[in-house]
């Protein structure tokens, strides 16, 4: 592999919030405190939110809303088949039952799909705003309103994203937001939810940490008593101030990597425009909104391409360029398969869509250099590789009983 090898993503990191995480360091105080509060009050402002709590991780925000929503064993959530698999677990892990409604070519949720999976046992509608593009949700709270439903929005891909001119967590009911490196801005790992509804976000602030009804910064600080009730057991799910040390720069700075994610982005969609062998993203025309350009995901064209996904994903290494799989459908996974009894063919879109799509590098730091250096990688991938046909990535005669390498270097998922 060459030495200037190119990642998919890396996070920008400036002088500044190294400095602030050394002087959290040598502070005497790294776990939750003082810069927690100053980070959840500085997301509260960007976001335009009623309420935010820092978290661990987006995937503790996502549980905990659920939880605090009330999510029954025997309830259902309805949600889409092409997301990280955390969005379906934190659904099992309450002992719900994901109902999932297929994509549309945005890749997100096809909305006009929801209404017929509503059944009395819906409890929560759970959107993805996958790559950062926000799902088309009036439709969705308006499906909320008619049948008592509560609305959670992942949004793990989507710090910065507007839907109709509001940023995505200034309104609606709850959402959940991901600092993992590959983010759009990173607190190491690190989440936070966002809402509008003040005694769930109560709920959530005992629940994040043991059940407590105190934080430590009050037990320990100055004026602190270090007494303590719990109301109910909690997990174990609190933001450090570690993490927040550096998200205070990452949230200043993220306006600003935003820009530059969306220069390239549409840097990307100018030069690749007409390549027969991918499809690039599409984007809806019927409402007005900002993408926040987490991801920029192409899907291959097998028949034009000569090739799968997994060939031009190991042809790309080759080059020294790496790449994202964004994401594979989680329903077919083996727990989901025999779980809930999901199989191949069921959502065909987002089948599909798992079978081909692939994230191109996109960071904020991102050099025009680099990214010409993906493009002509990919020229050449497809200009050689006219010789060999590749299968499918799904077959659906395989043998395998799940997710599995196929002899040509893809995946199968059996029937
Ligand atoms: C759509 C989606 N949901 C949930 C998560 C989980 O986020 P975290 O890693 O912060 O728990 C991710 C992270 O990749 C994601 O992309």
């Amino acid at each position: 592999m060459p030495d200037n090898f190119l990642p998919f993503s890396k996070p920008c990191i400036s002088q500044a919030a190294k400095d602030e995480v050394s002087a959290c360091l040598s502070s005497g105080w790294i776990t939750t405190g003082p810069r927690v509060q100053a980070f959840e009050k500085a997301l509260t402002n960007y976001l335009q939110a009623p309420f935010v709590s820092a978290l661990a991780t987006a995937t503790a925000g996502l549980h905990l809303s659920l939880l605090s929503m009330g999510l029954q064993p025997g309830d259902e959530v309805i949600t889409t088949p092409l997301t990280f698999v955390a969005t379906l677990n934190v659904i099992a892990l309450c002992g719900a039952k994901p109902v999932l409604v297929d994509i549309d070519d945005t890749y997100n949720m096809d909305v006009s799909q929801v209404e017929a999976a509503i059944t009395s046992d819906t409890k929560v509608i759970l959107p993805v705003h996958l790559t950062g593009l926000p799902v088309d949700l009036d439709s969705l709270y308006t499906l909320a309103q008619k049948y008592d439903l509560r609305i959670l929005e992942d949004a793990a891909q989507a710090i910065g994203t507007h839907y109709k001119g509001r940023p995505i967590g200034s309104f609606g009911d709850t959402q959940v937001f991901s600092f993992h490196p590959n983010k759009n801005m990173t607190t190491g790992e690190g989440g936070c939810i966002s809402s509008s509804d003040e005694s769930l976000m109560q709920q959530v602030n005992i629940l994040k940490f043991h059940g407590i009804d105190k934080n430590a910064w009050d037990r320990y600080g100055k004026k602190g008593n270090q007494h303590y009730d719990v109301p109910m057991p909690g997990y174990k799910y609190n933001m450090m101030d570690i993490q927040a040390a550096l998200g205070i720069h990452q949230l200043a700075a993220l306006e600003n990597f935003i820009q530059q994610r969306t220069r390239i982005a549409e840097r990307y969609l100018e030069k690749l425009a007409d390549w027969p062998q991918i499809t690039l993203p599409q984007l809806p025309t019927s409402y007005q909104y900002r993408h926040s350009w987490h991801l920029f995901a192409i899907k291959i064209n097998e028949d034009a391409a000569k090739m799968n996904r997994d060939t031009f994903m190991q042809k790309m290494v080759e080059k020294g360029i790496g790449t994202g799989l964004h994401y594979e459908p989680p329903h077919l996974y083996r727990y989901y398969r025999e779980t809930f009894g999901f199989k191949v063919g069921d959502y065909p879109k987002a089948e599909d869509t798992g079978s081909r799509i692939v994230s191109l590098p996109l960071f904020a730091d991102m050099t025009l250099t680099e990214q010409d250096r993906v493009i002509s990688a990919m020229a050449e991938i497809f200009e050689q590789c006219g010789e060999h046909t590749q299968n499918r990535l799904y077959a659906k005669n395989s043998e395998h009983s799940g997710p599995g390498l196929q002899p040509g270097g893809g995946l199968a998922f059996a029937k």
